[in-house]
């Protein structure tokens, strides 16, 4: 090799890229990112009873939570730096039907976890999913007649969801149903209410995605589900479609505006984020975290670092925060 020709590297010119990244300070200081705690939002499943946890199979590391655990749980994510939780329950079978009533019942388990966390961890915001999937019997974010799913009924169904869940201490509503004009139902009903003050974050441009299955498991309607999620959520191979529900849902009156799956359509933060003015969320799902999490425990990749990597993805993605499973265990890698 020494007697290799040297290359005459003139045409570099000033042109060394690599001096911007020749030590950790350099790459500190040309960083064009950060990360940090208050990037991310919690999700926690809540499950019926007092002192009860249950594994979820296909997500090592999460647990279902009953309400006194969950208050528990809130208290450390306040104290790891991390600003808001968004709460998903899993209604018991013997609460569930084809009507998904137990969605408005004043003290379901989604209202009893807003009102205690509230309660106990008031410097913490709380985010209430607002879908019929939860609560009824066939595992369809809307209601279903003959096969079809209707959208105007399950908008009533779920404005009066979001209604309890205000009551109960929701900060934010996020309806993650993808039914046209729920958004604008639920301001108006919300406003009526005299809860101008609670925002709504819009699933907006959600994916009919494979991603999910974790959490199906995890909220207890993936083994009731028949059929798919197709007609409502959006065609994978579709971009120009999300931004058109983008579009509509900020008209309606979205505060904030979600992609979701996250790194399988970093494209779609990005064009998001490019095209509107408003804060851009994405959802790092249940089967993303289960991917890194088994690849990281099997010894295939380095679980913490691609952790780290591919929630700093959604920020150079341009997202404002992140919702993701990994938000305790990357907030204190982050040294919270
Ligand atoms: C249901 C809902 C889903 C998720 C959030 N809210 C699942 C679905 O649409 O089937 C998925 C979250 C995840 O996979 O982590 N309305």
């Amino acid at each position: 090799m020494s007697n290799w020709p040297k290359y005459d590297m003139e045409f570099l010119g000033g042109r060394r890229q690599r001096r911007l990244r020749s030590s950790a300070w350099m790459r500190d200081l040309v960083r064009e990112t950060t990360l940090t705690p208050k990037d991310f939002i919690l999700p926690m499943f809540i499950i019926d009873g007092q002192n009860e946890k249950t594994q979820i199979k296909t997500m090592p590391g999460i647990e279902r939570l009953s309400v006194d655990l969950a208050v528990k749980a809130a208290k450390e994510a306040a104290a790891a730096g991390i600003p808001a939780l968004a709460l998903f329950p899993n209604t018991p079978a013997e609460l569930r039907n084809a009507d998904g009533s137990e969605a408005y019942n004043p003290d379901n388990l989604m209202c009893r976890a807003l009102r205690a966390i509230k309660n106990a961890v008031p410097e913490i915001g709380l985010i209430a999913d607002v879908a019929l999937d939860e609560y009824s019997s066939d595992g369809q974010d809307g209601l279903v007649r003959d096969g079809e799913i209707l959208n105007d009924e399950t908008i009533s169904a779920m404005v009066h969801s979001a209604l309890v869940q205000a009551k109960a201490g929701a900060d934010i509503i996020a309806p993650s149903d993808m039914m046209d004009g729920r958004v604008g139902a639920i301001r108006q009903e919300l406003d009526a209410a005299g809860y101008e003050q609670v925002a709504i974050m819009a699933y907006s441009a959600k994916y009919a995605s494979a991603f999910y299955g974790p959490f199906r498991e995890a909220v207890g309607s993936g083994s009731r589900l028949l059929g798919d999620k197709k007609t409502y959520q959006l065609d994978f191979a579709n971009s120009d479609e999300g931004l058109r529900e983008v579009a509509q849902d900020i008209d309606e009156g979205a505060d904030m505006v979600m992609v979701k799956p996250g790194m399988p359509y970093l494209d779609m933060v990005r064009r998001v984020r490019d095209s509107f003015n408003v804060p851009v969320f994405v959802y790092q799902v249940s089967g993303e975290y289960a991917m890194i999490r088994l690849a990281g425990d099997a010894g295939a990749i380095d679980g913490k670092a691609a952790m780290l990597e591919s929630l700093w993805a959604f920020k150079r993605a341009g997202a404002k925060g992140v919702l993701t499973y990994f938000a305790l265990d990357a907030a204190r890698a982050l040294g919270a």
